[in-house]
C-alpha cells in the first residue's frame, strides 16, 4: 500500500502506509473471536495503584502544562529507579520524559539525523525505526544479526563496514523485538568504543530491559557509558508496567542536550500529560512486584509457545527467547509470510505479524506475542497445530 495522497512532502509520500496494525484492521472485527497475537502488548491491565495515583493527581489539580523535559518529581523518580537498578549516578538533567518509547526514538532521530545522513540499524528490528529515519530524510543501513544455533549474534565487523562519514547513529534494541536477542555488555562496550572513535551516536533501545526471564534486568549501556558520551537510551512504561495506552516513556541522554530535547518537545507534543506522570511515579516507586509478575507472565508464555512449537515439525524457531514477548519463527514451505499470516488468520482466527515488516531477510518469518494468558496461548496453539503440525 503506497501513500497516494497528493501534495505532501515527497520524503513522506514514499513511505509505505502498511504495517502490522493496518493488516490487523483489515481483519479485526470486534467480537470476531480472533486471538490478536500480532501486537506487542500484554493482556494484563495497568495495576490499579498506578491508575489511582493518576486520578489523585487530577483531583489535586495537576492538570496544567508540563515541564517539557518532564515534571521534576518524575525525573527524580527515574534517576532513583536507574541508580537503584543499575548502580549508576544519573542526574535529573539527563532525563527527558516522552509520550512513549516511539516518540523518544523520534526525538532522538530528529535531534541528530540530517537529510542525507544514515543510521545503521541492527535487525531484525521493530519496523518503526526505519520509518522515522526516512521521515527526516535519512538513509537506513541494515545490519542483520546472524541466526545461529546458539541464538542471534551481532557481527561487529559488519557494523563497522556499514558505517561511513555520513553515519550519525547506530540503533540497537537489547532485548530486541522481534527476536528477544540480547547484545552482551562486552559487545556493547566494543560498540561504544567504536562509536566514540568515530563520533557516532548510539541509540540503545531498552524497552524490554526488565523482561529478561528470571532476571531483574538485562545488560544496560548506562552501566558502561560516561555521562557525556553520545549515547541516547530509549525506554518506556508500555511493556513492563502494562501501560501501552498511557503513552509514557523516557530518554536518558547527555545533560548537554536536555535543552534541545525540551525545544523539540515544545514544537511537537509540548510535553507529556501532567497527571499521567504522577501515575508513572507510582509505577516506579511501588511497581517492582508488578514488573516481576510481568516478567514471570512472559516467561510462562514463552514456555507454552516454545513447547508447543517444538512438537510441530514444520516450525523452525531460532534459539528459545530468553527475553521480551515474542517468538520469531519460520514454517517449512511458507515463503511469503504476509500471505501466510492472512491465510492462517482466515483458517484459525489467530493473528500473527508477518516478518516482512521486520527487515530484509525476514520475509519468511512470523512473530507471535506470548505476553498473554496461558488459556489464550493454549487455545492459539490448539488452533495452529493442524496448520503448522
Ligand atoms: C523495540 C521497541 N522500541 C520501542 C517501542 C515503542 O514503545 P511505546 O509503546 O512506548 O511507544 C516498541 C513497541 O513495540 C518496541 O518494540
Amino acid at each position: 500500500m503506497t501513500n497516494a495522497v497528493h501534495d505532501i512532502r515527497a520524503q513522506i509520500a514514499g513511505i509505505s502506509l502498511e504495517n502490522i496494525s493496518t493488516i490487523a484492521k483489515q481483519a479485526f472485527a470486534p467480537g470476531s473471536g480472533i486471538l490478536p497475537l500480532w501486537f506487542g502488548e500484554s493482556d494484563l491491565a495497568t495495576a490499579p495503584f498506578i491508575g489511582d495515583a493518576a486520578h489523585a493527581a487530577i483531583r489535586a489539580g495537576h492538570t496544567g502544562y508540563s515541564n517539557q523535559n518532564g515534571i521534576p518529581e518524575l525525573r527524580d523518580a527515574l534517576c532513583e529507579y536507574h541508580n537503584d537498578l543499575l548502580g549508576t549516578a544519573i542526574t535529573p538533567d539527563r532525563i527527558t520524559v516522552t509520550n512513549g518509547g516511539m516518540p523518544a526514538i523520534m526525538l532522538a532521530i530528529e535531534m541528530i539525523v540530517e537529510k542525507g545522513d544514515n543510521v545503521v540499524v541492527i535487525d531484525p528490528v521493530w519496523p518503526n525505526i526505519g520509518g522515522i529515519v526516512q521521515i527526516v530524510g535519512g538513509e537506513v543501513r541494515s545490519v542483520r544479526m546472524d541466526d545461529t544455533a546458539s541464538g542471534w549474534q551481532l557481527d561487529l565487523g559488519r557494523v563497522a563496514a556499514a558505517c561511513d562519514g555520513r553515519t550519525r547513529a547506530i540503533f540497537f534494541a537489547s532485548p530486541g523485538n522481534p527476536t528477544g536477542a540480547m547484545i552482551p555488555l562486552s559487545v556493547q562496550r566494543e560498540l561504544l568504543e567504536f562509536a566514540r572513535a568515530r563520533g557516532i551516536w548510539l541509540l540503545a533501545d531498552e524497552v524490554y530491559h526488565r523482561l529478561v526471564f528470571g532476571e531483574r534486568c538485562g545488560p544496560s549501556i548506562l552501566t558502561i557509558a560516561e555521562p557525556e558520551d553520545r549515547v541516547l537510551v530509549i525506554n518506556s512504561f508500555s511493556k513492563s508496567w502494562a501501560m501501552t495506552g498511557w503513552r509514557l516513556g523516557w530518554l536518558v541522554h547527555p545533560a548537554s542536550v536536555g535543552p534541545t530535547l525540551a525545544m523539540l518537545t515544545q514544537y511537537t507534543s509540548s510535553g507529556t500529560t501532567t497527571f499521567l506522570q504522577h501515575g508513572a511515579i507510582a509505577a516506579l516507586r511501588h511497581g517492582e512486584d508488578f514488573v516481576a509478575r510481568m516478567n514471570a507472565y512472559c516467561a510462562a508464555g514463552a514456555d507454552i509457545v516454545c513447547s508447543a512449537f517444538a512438537a510441530m515439525p514444520r516450525v523452525r524457531m531460532s534459539a528459545r527467547p530468553k527475553a521480551a514477548m515474542y517468538v520469531f519463527f519460520e514454517i517449512d514451505g511458507m515463503a511469503d509470510s504476509r500471505a501466510a499470516c492472512l491465510q492462517i488468520l482466515e483458517k484459525t482466527q489467530v493473528g500473527l505479524a508477518p516478518g516482512i515488516f521486520f527487515g530484509k531477510g525476514s520475509e519468511r518469518f512470523m512473530r507471535i506475542c506470548f505476553a498473554r494468558s496461558p488459556t489464550v496461548l493454549a487455545d492459539a496453539m490448539e488452533r495452529l497445530r493442524p496448520v503448522f503440525g
